[in-house]
Formats: structure tokens, sequence, C-alpha cells
């Protein structure tokens, strides 16, 4: 194999701003000078495993224009083979992002060129795919274009099998049946939790346990529940298993979800079990919300290595 973790998802500008609160509907708020930094949840994934040390690539779709520029600069600049890059097509995708003073974030993103990333663009590059231990995907990109690349990867490729399949579906979406039984694992928050399980008592139950178990009877291998600053759960048919946090002063947690699942697709990529995986995911995760922005935000391996231990 050539990559350890090959990335099929967003890229997008992020325009960010900080504000003392978020302006309600008619009203207009001050907030601070405007910072650009390249971001969506694909491009984010790719930067976080590859400046961990991944050999990784992303395939995603980026505007002709100064955006697009920043993405494809901030992508190599971490090491990502931007082979699978395609360029054109549509204006670069924007993220619109107001940071509070927490450090919470709220986020409008315009798709653009992520919305024309399509299955066909997927079977021009089924190389990669071929090419890649783990596959990890988010909802950003065409949900038909995510499930061609989740039938592929699950297909194999003429009797080898294909990549794991890593999801997290954000923003979330209902999901085909055998895209959800096809991740090992599925990751969710708590929101994309009780979206998914809108139509299950487990979801309003506000027990993130009954969400993993319910999760898991719609049919993926493992399941994933990522609960901020207290950690994660990991789910399997035989097990759920807390996984502490690291305490951490949040500065701005745009990102570090992305942060978490990149470096955990990672791990499972090069042996890890999932509990290894998580436990790793978990200490990246924190090290990026201590500094503000996405990509920039996140930790290479000394860095990792140098937070405390977990609780
Ligand atoms: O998950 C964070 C990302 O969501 C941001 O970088 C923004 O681009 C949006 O896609
Ligand atoms: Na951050």
């Amino acid at each position: 194999h050539d990559y350890d973790l090959l990335v099929v998802g967003s890229a997008n500008a992020d325009l960010v701003i900080g504000v003392d609160r978020r302006p309600g509907a008619g009203e207009t708020v001050l907030g601070s000078d405007l910072v650009v930094h390249p971001g969506g949840k694909g491009a984010n994934q790719a930067v976080a495993a590859a400046r961990l040390g991944a050999r990784t690539a992303l395939l995603a779709r980026v505007g002709d224009d100064g955006h697009g520029r920043l993405l494809l600069d901030s992508q190599r600049t971490a090491g990502v083979d931007t082979v699978g890059v395609l360029v054109g097509g549509a204006p670069t995708g924007v993220a619109l992002i107001t940071v509070d003073p927490s450090g919470d974030n709220s986020i409008v993103v315009s798709p653009g060129a992520n919305a024309r990333l399509t299955p066909e663009d997927v079977r021009a590059s089924v190389r990669l795919l071929a090419a890649a231990r783990v596959v990890s995907l988010q909802l950003e990109i065409p949900l038909e274009t995510v499930a061609e690349v989740v039938r592929t990867a699950h297909a194999g490729f003429g009797g080898r099998p294909g990549p794991r399949v890593v999801l997290n579906p954000s923003p979330p979406a209902p999901l085909p049946a055998d895209v959800l039984a096809a991740c090992d694992p599925l990751v969710v928050n708590e929101h994309e939790a009780r979206f998914l399980l809108s139509d299950d008592p487990a979801g309003s139950s506000g027990d993130p346990e009954k969400w993993a178990k319910a999760l898991l009877a719609r049919g993926p291998r493992s399941v994933v529940v990522t609960l901020g600053g207290e950690g994660a759960l990991v789910a399997d048919r035989d097990r759920t298993v807390p996984v502490p946090s690291v305490a951490v002063a949040a500065v701005d947690t745009t990102g570090a979800g992305d942060a978490f699942t990149g470096a955990l697709a990672w791990r499972l990529g090069v042996g890890d079990d999932l509990q290894a995986a998580v436990r790793f995911a978990v200490r990246v995760g924190a090290a990026a919300v201590t500094r503000p922005g996405a990509q920039a935000s996140f930790p290479n391996a000394e860095q990792v290595a140098a937070l405390p231990r977990g609780r």
C-alpha cells in the first residue's frame, strides 16, 4: 500500500471572525478582524494525519481560485499527496465561521466545488482507493459520491480487500443501509448521534452508551461517540469502553473533531486496534482545541507526546 490513509471529502476556505456573542435574526454585531484559514472536514483530516507522519492522500475538488491555491498549499506543506485534488467546476467551498469567547463555533458552509466531486471523479481516481489501507469520509460532499467510495472499498480489488472505511456523518444526513454497514468505525459526536437516532428512543435518552448500542444495531462494525471534553466511547459487538480525555483550555474547537478522526483513521491504517487508536486520537483532538483555527492548530507527534497523560 502506498497510503496509510486516503481521505475523500471537502476542502473549504474558513472565513473566521471572533465574536462576543452570535447575532440573532435581523441583528448585527461587531467582531474581530477577519482571518482566512485552510479548512473543510476532508482537508482537515488529511492535514491532521500527515502532520503526525501518516502517508496520506486527499481526493477532493477545489475551485481554480485563490482559496483553492491556499488549500493545495496547506495540503502540500503538511505532506499530503494532492494528486487526487481536482481543480475547477465551481468556486472553492467557503465556511463562514464565528468563534465565541468559550472557543465554540457556528459554521455556515457554501459547498462550491465540493458539491461537484462526483462518483465519476471517484472512478477516475480508483487507483488511490486501491492503494490505501483506510479510507475516511465525511458528508460535505455529495452522498452519492460517498456511497460510490464505500461500495468500491467494500467490493475490494480482484479478490484483494479494499480499504477499511471510517465515516464521520457530518453534517448529519440519513445514510443508506449498506453505507452504514461498511463503517468500521462510524464516528459521531452528540449532535450526529441524536440526528441518526431521531426515530429511536435511545436518541433522546441523553445516554451516550445507549446511542452507541442503538447505532451499532443499525449495522456498522464499530461505533465511536466523541464527547468533547469528556473523551469518547468505543463500541463494538462485544463491549462499550469509555476513553477519557486530556484536560486542556479550549481556545477554538474548530476542526478538533476532524483532527480526532484523521488521527484515528491513520492509527487504524498502521495496525492499532480501535481502542488504542481512539486513545491516541483523543490526545490529538485535545491539542487541536488549544490553538486557533482548524489545520493551523493541529499538532505534530512531539506536541501530542508533550500533552499531560489522560485523566
Ligand atoms: O469541522 C470543521 C470544518 O467544518 C471547518 O474547517 C469548516 O470548513 C467546516 O467544513
Ligand atoms: Na483549533
